[in-house]
């Protein structure tokens, strides 16, 4: 993710005002629904491209980097979650598996070292945690129509596991850098999108498999989040990041998904009743995130959006940051959410993206201002990401946070995640007991993402 750089706007197309906005009631899940079928089908043109086909599974086209398309599939899972259109599962099957990096399991493909960061990694590792907490089927894992195994949670494991050892105390007494490889500009900077996302990871996973180990590692990310300044105590902002020479020196630019995925954290946290200290800080992070991302109570990007220079990356910031509005609703205070408050913000700026949605020439392009009513004459991926999800956000759910077996309709995902077959050596098996069917699978995790492939291959 490119947070730092601040380019021109995404594609500017100058089709003139058809005002053919997606007429949304955001008090009706139907509505909604049809508005997201909308936006998510513009999401898989852009995918698909002119030729009905991605080049390469799983990756959006240029413009947008590797972890945007993680961002994509997240969204779309959502969207399945939520509305119970599945007419995109086997895409984001084929393209989680794809660019899971085959055995390794780590969304750390070759073809990405050129600039993959944590926080590109992580992005892929939230999108398989969704897709393991609502138990997003996948055919490819089905023997005789039963899901047999869960290698989504394992996904987020192996990415967890992976991102501890990067854990650096040498500089800035811990944390994880930006960027993975050394020869990579951002290897010496240490931002909140990659140990907020690393800390949200810990905290889903914690909530999941009810391990310890992530609980450990998510407050130990939160207390060096605080201590580096990157969350300033006090006002809870959360800044961009520091370099590793000078940590006290903090980019102090705010992006919404920076906050957001933190909140994300938190609230899974809360709601699993090990830390006080949760309880404190995630109405505090709400509270100071309302006020700092909204115009006239509507959600904004703040730091780029009053002078039009959302770069491509910071366009899709607000799905992140909508995710985590709702995540806040179920932060386990008692009292202290004002969840109306969040209502309003939520409906207030789906109204204005549903609003936004009226560009191009069938009038479904959606821009990024959604504090106006007139189409701003953008469109793009993260124009869309951000309005699926604010449209996504006002559909009531009761929220993977609080659920008591960690998991949520419709399949039986708890029940049936495996680890990895038993004898794999290098993989963690830390997720619930594997079933008999899981150990009914024959040789390794490696046999099985064989088989994978060739069934990906055949899509
Ligand atoms: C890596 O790039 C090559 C060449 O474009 C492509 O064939 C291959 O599918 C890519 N692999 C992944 C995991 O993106
Ligand atoms: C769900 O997570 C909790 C920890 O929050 C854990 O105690 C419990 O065992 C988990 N339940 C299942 C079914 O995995
Ligand atoms: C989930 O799977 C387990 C083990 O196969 C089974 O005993 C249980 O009844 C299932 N629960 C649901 C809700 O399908
Ligand atoms: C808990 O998770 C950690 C990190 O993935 C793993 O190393 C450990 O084996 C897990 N513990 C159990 C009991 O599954």
């Amino acid at each position: 993710m490119r947070s730092f750089h601040s380019a021109a706007l995404a594609s500017t197309l100058a089709f003139a005002g058809i005002t053919n906005a997606l007429q949304v009631d955001v008090s009706s899940v139907q509505s909604i629904s049809d508005a997201a079928k909308t936006i998510a089908s513009n999401i898989i043109g852009i995918y698909e491209g002119k030729n009905g086909s991605p080049s390469i599974p799983g990756l959006f086209p240029d413009p947008y980097y590797f972890w945007e398309s993680g961002l994509a599939w997240d969204s779309l899972i959502n969207y399945w979650a939520l509305t119970g259109d599945d007419t995109y599962n086997d895409r984001i099957s084929e393209a989680l598996l794809f660019q899971s990096n085959g055995e390794e399991l780590d969304f750390a493909p070759a073809n990405q070292s050129k600039s993959l960061g944590n926080d590109d990694q992580s992005t892929w590792a939230l999108a398989a945690m969704t897709a393991a907490e609502k138990g997003f089927p996948s055919s490819l894992f089905q023997i005789d129509g039963q899901q047999t195994t869960n290698l989504w949670a394992q996904m987020a494991q192996t990415v967890f596991d992976e991102q501890v050892l990067r854990w650096d105390t040498k500089f800035c007494g811990g944390g994880l850098r930006w960027q993975i490889f050394s020869f990579n500009n951002g290897y010496d900077y240490k931002n909140s999108i990659s140990n907020g996302n690393f800390m949200q990871l810990a905290a889903r996973l914690a909530k999941y498999t009810g391990n310890q180990t992530y609980s450990d590692w998510a407050l130990k990310a939160s207390k060096w989040s605080f201590d580096s300044g990157l969350i300033a105590d006090g006002s809870f902002n959360v800044y961009d990041g520091a370099s590793t020479t000078q940590c006290k020196q903090l980019n102090r630019i705010m992006w919404s998904s920076s906050v957001g995925t933190y909140l994300s954290g938190y609230s899974y946290l809360s709601n699993m009743g090990s830390n006080q200290q949760y309880h404190t800080y995630a109405p505090k992070l709400l509270g100071n995130a309302l006020k700092v991302f909204a115009k006239n109570g509507i959600v904004t990007e703040v730091a780029c959006s009053g002078a039009g220079t959302c770069n491509v990356d910071q366009l899709a910031f607000r799905a992140t940051y909508a995710r985590a509005l709702v995540d806040a609703k179920y932060i386990d205070t008692g009292d202290s959410i004002d969840t109306d408050a969040i209502d309003a913000v939520l409906k207030a700026s789906a109204e204005g993206a549903a609003a936004q949605c009226s560009g191009g020439p069938d009038g479904s392009r959606c821009g990024s201002d959604w504090s106006s009513s007139e189409w701003d004459g953008t469109w793009g991926l993260g124009q869309y990401l951000s309005a699926l999800e604010i449209l996504l956000a006002n559909i009531p759910d009761k929220g993977t946070q609080t659920s008591d077996d960690n998991s949520s309709s419709p399949s039986n995902a708890t029940s049936t995640m495996s680890g990895t077959p038993s004898g794999t050596a290098g993989s963690a098996s830390t997720g619930p007991a594997a079933t008999g069917a899981a150990n009914a699978l024959s040789g390794s995790v490696f046999g099985l993402l064989g088989a994978l492939a060739v069934a990906v291959a055949f899509l």
